[in-house]
């Protein structure tokens, strides 16, 4: 039986921190609100000069590395983003260029925030179906560009960020159970509204979210998936060993901990210092506790993502 098996993670963060306390003196707001409604103290802000397929460059130089493997053994990228660099080609051709190699599949997924979750799904089953050996899968995102830093309600909330795995083949069992869920009733309450139409831009390319009703979804929709991928794979709940979410807002996170009889101690937390990097939160925050070895080998991992469209999804996966 062919599985596929995170092989490798790798991360980068925007030299440029922007603090509460800076945003403000920008906006009607204060470190207080943001924190006490969301958990978030800083985020990363990418330079003027940095794109999308930049972040996920160096994300994925640090994930090969840790793998241990070079650009010529990947056969297959993905690249999760919602702020790719054009609207084509592709991030994910764009950074298989940057990266040197040419000639095998790269695409971007774009659920927005589950983005990294529906790129991971999708390359898991490319290695079980055999198309392919050594995956790169990659969250990248520069939200600050599609972001309006005159409204309070949404700029106080992201950040820019990307975050990278190597997935190989393996006959072990690493990716257990991959749950992709979608519902466009709901495209309206986050979105960002634009085309490009005949030259000119249509539409307000500003993100816009209603945020008390992306927030009852997104509790209720994380915690029933947590249920259905645990059954799926057929595990009780008490053999989860690390809760690695989207990091939107800590309340959120808190809500599906307490769903599942996690402490927080075995929940991986960023957005306190990334705010929501939309796709990269995810392989951020799976660097950052690969990296300070919180992780044992064995252990269980539910990754757990959800966004605009709706779009959510979940991977439940041995380390
Ligand atoms: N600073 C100060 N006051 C603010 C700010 C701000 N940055 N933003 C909004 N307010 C005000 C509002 O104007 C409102 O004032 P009013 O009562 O005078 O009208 C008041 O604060 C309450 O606003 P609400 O939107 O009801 O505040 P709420 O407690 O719902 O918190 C928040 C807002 C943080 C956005 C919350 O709804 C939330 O986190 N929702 C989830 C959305 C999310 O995380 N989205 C990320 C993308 S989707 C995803 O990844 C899940």
């Amino acid at each position: 039986m062919q599985y596929s098996r995170i092989a490798g993670t790798g991360s980068y963060l925007p030299a440029r921190v922007l603090a509460n306390a800076e945003l403000a003196q920008q906006v009607d707001t204060s470190d207080e609100w943001i924190v006490t409604r969301t958990g978030i103290r800083e985020r990363r802000i990418a330079a003027a000069d940095e794109l999308t397929s930049d972040l996920a460059l160096k994300a994925s130089l640090a994930a090969m590395e840790a793998a241990g493997v070079t650009a010529a053994d990947i056969d297959l990228i993905i690249v999760a983003t919602t702020t790719p660099d054009v609207v084509f080609p592709s991030t994910a051709c764009i950074l298989q260029d940057k990266l040197g190699v040419h000639g095998f599949p790269a695409f971007d997924v774009q659920a927005v925030c589950a983005g990294f979750v529906y790129a991971l799904a999708t390359a898991d089953q490319f290695v079980r179906g055999g198309m392919a050996k050594t995956a790169l899968v990659v969250g990248a995102e520069v939200f600050s560009r599609i972001l309006d830093w005159d409204d309070r309600s949404t700029c106080v909330l992201f950040g820019d960020g990307a975050g990278a795995v190597v997935l190989k083949a393996t006959d072990q069992p690493g990716i257990l159970v991959t749950k992709l869920k979608a519902d466009g009733r709901y495209r309206d309450i986050l979105t960002t509204p634009a085309s490009i139409m005949h030259g000119d831009v249509s539409g307000k390319p500003f993100l816009h979210m209603d945020g008390p009703a992306v927030f009852k979804f997104a509790v209720k929709a994380l915690a029933e998936l947590a249920t259905e991928t645990l059954a799926a794979a057929g595990l009780p709940q008490s053999e989860l060993s690390w809760l690695v979410p989207h990091q939107a807002n800590l309340r959120i996170i808190e809500s599906t901990a307490k769903h599942l009889g996690l402490s927080m101690d075995k929940v991986v937390v960023t957005l306190d210092r990334h705010g929501n990097t939309s796709a990269a939160s995810i392989p951020l925050a799976l660097d950052e506790a690969a990296r300070a070895g919180r992780f044992k080998p064995g252990e269980l991992l539910l990754l757990e993502g959800i966004g605009g469209g709706f779009a959510w999804g979940s991977a439940l996966l041995r380390w």
